[in-house]
């Protein structure tokens, strides 16, 4: 245990969550120069695609195949080890985006000052405070002439259910945008435009009293941060370090990350305040990172889209103790033990085979088809991790194969598709054999049936259903669900772990059932099942 330990407190593994086009990539790619991992910019390729056909995006998801590092970036700095976790772009794509969630241990939420919160960060901002993950809050595009300071405070406390506690205050906005001012420092960074070398201008003062003040910002601008600093002090209490590690409230920054500013203070603050690896829950026991020996989970698993090489890569979060290259692990769903060979780490910009990792780490794992997302992997111990949610589906399908000649790549295909996650497979109570499909965006539906084809040499084809929302079901009374399976087996799907899954056809109705039906507990992800098992 002593050598792992300092390991662990290294360790800084969080995900970026925002909105496309919030400035994600622009905001990665800046960590990274900040932090000496890359040196010079375009090097991270943006993996957004607002809204291109299925071909167009396999293409991007081929292209990604090959740089595969950019899931997940790592880099050292300012004496931690920062793990990336990127999140695909794609609103179509979100379930990979959540489940990529379970693998870090805080998050930063970046949000466009001009556009305020928008809805993929709040529904991704859900899934964090469903688990507590603090999260710091970076207001980007300072530059441009956006929303009130206060008034996006007020709409992340009100939309993201967050309280926030400003870290930095922007002097002006847009064109007369100053820089800010850092009220735990007492200190002005100030703005050039355009300005590409580093590093800020940072001037010491001893308050915003300071007559320096006006000879930097100018009159005006001095008088309005005064005022602003005399508000914003008897609206937000000081920023509490406690209450941000149990993501209670968010530290927020203001900045621009194409034009430089405010990224490397967030960098530093990310250093000095986000947490270090956490403990995670199991089924049976939580688990805790200093534990002497290894365990972790898979969380993504990546194709290889060259249909020539079926081998996938499986994403492993660290969660205890050390791992070893060539050491044998015991694969807790399959019994078998399982010697990786070859594990990577994902650094900035390769991927080099890496002989130990620790608690935090992500590493990758060449897979010929033996992961599962949600998969753990220890020393010998039978664990269950829980928090990899699949979440309640919008558009369902009855998936049919249409070749009938094909009948087993079709359900090979379908089989493995599934456990990458490209889609949730469901079955009917009393009929295994019909599948449905649950998904939150029609492009996986496209993605696919051109894999099928394209990998697989299958074909489908899809039938509607007339469910729009779905709630996971459980019940501390075990003949009030089973009464309530039997009287609604025609609303009723079963998901990969067996557990009931009830459709409605609308929020009325499904509201309805829940009133109706006291003894049964509906929730929206499969997560919240596990966490109240
Ligand atoms: P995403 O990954 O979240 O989708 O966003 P991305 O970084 O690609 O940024 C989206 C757009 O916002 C880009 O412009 C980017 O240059 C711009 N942007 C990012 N940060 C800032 C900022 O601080 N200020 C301003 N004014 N713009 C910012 P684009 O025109 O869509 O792309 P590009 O042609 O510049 O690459």
């Amino acid at each position: 245990m002593p050598e792992t330990l300092p390991e662990i407190q290294r360790r800084l593994t969080f995900a970026i969550i925002s909105h496309p086009d919030a400035g994600k990539t622009t905001t990665t790619e800046k960590l990274l120069l900040f932090g000496g991992a890359i040196h010079i910019a375009g090097a991270v390729k943006s993996n957004k695609n607002s809204r291109a056909a299925v071909s167009d995006f396999m293409e991007m998801e081929k292209e990604r195949g090959i740089s595969i590092s950019s899931s997940v970036m790592g880099f050292d700095y300012g004496g931690r080890k920062i793990n990336i976790l990127d999140t695909p772009g794609h609103a179509d794509f979100s379930e990979d985006t959540y489940r990529g969630l379970s693998a870090v241990d805080s998050a930063l939420i970046l949000i466009d000052a001009v556009k305020g919160v928008e809805e993929r960060t709040r529904k991704l901002c859900e899934v964090c405070r469903m688990r507590s993950t603090p999260i710091m809050t970076f207001m980007n595009k300072l530059d441009r002439e956006g929303k009130d300071p206060i008034e996006l405070l007020d709409e992340v406390e009100k939309e993201l259910a967050l309280q926030v506690r400003p870290v930095t205050w922007p002097i002006g906005q847009g064109q007369s945008f100053k820089g800010v001012y850092n009220l735990l420092e007492n200190q002005l960074y100030l703005f050039r435009a355009g300005q590409v070398e580093l590093p800020t201008d940072i001037v010491a003062i001893s308050g915003v009293e300071d007559p320096r003040l006006e000879q930097e910002v100018g009159e005006y601008l001095a008088r309005k941060l005064r005022e602003d600093m005399a508000l914003v002090t008897s609206i937000y209490p000081p920023f509490d370090l406690q209450e941000y590690m149990e993501g209670l409230v968010t530290p927020v920054f203001f900045g621009s990350a194409l034009n430089n500013f405010g990224v490397r203070e967030l960098l530093d603050n990310l250093v000095r305040f986000a947490p270090y690896p956490q403990a995670k829950k199991a089924d049976e026991r939580t688990v805790e990172p200093a534990e002497a020996k290894f365990t972790g989970f898979i969380f993504k698993i990546h194709a290889n889209l060259d249909p020539k090489h079926r081998d996938r890569v499986a994403f492993l979060r660290i969660c205890s103790g050390k791992f070893e290259r060539n050491k044998q692990y015991l694969h807790v769903r399959s019994g078998k033990t399982i010697r990786a060979a070859n594990p990577t780490a994902f650094m900035a910009q390769n991927r080099d085979i890496i002989d130990e990792a620790w608690p935090g780490d992500i590493i990758g794992l060449h897979d010929t088809g033996t992961f599962k997302i949600g998969d753990t992997m220890t020393e010998g111990e039978e664990l269950h991790f829980q928090g990899i949610p699949s979440f309640a589906p919008q558009i369902f399908r009855t998936i049919l194969n249409a070749d009938p000649m094909k009948s087993k790549q079709f359900h090979k295909g379908l089989d493995q598709l599934a456990e990458e996650g490209v889609v949730q497979v469901f079955t009917k109570p009393h009929n295994q054999n019909v599948r449905v499909l649950g998904v939150v965006g029609q492009l996986q539906l496209e993605v696919l049936q051109y894999r099928l084809v394209h990998e697989y040499g299958a074909a489908c084809r899809y039938e509607p259903i007339e469910f729009t929302l779905c709630n996971w079901i459980t019940s501390s009374d075990a003949r009030a669900l089973e009464a309530f399976l039997d009287r609604y087996s025609h609303k009723i799907l079963i998901d990969v772990r067996g557990t009931h899954i009830f459709m409605a056809e609308n929020p009325w109705l499904l509201q309805r059932f829940k009133t109706d039906n006291p003894a049964v507990k509906f929730y929206p992800t499969s997560e919240m099942v596990e966490s109240r098992a």
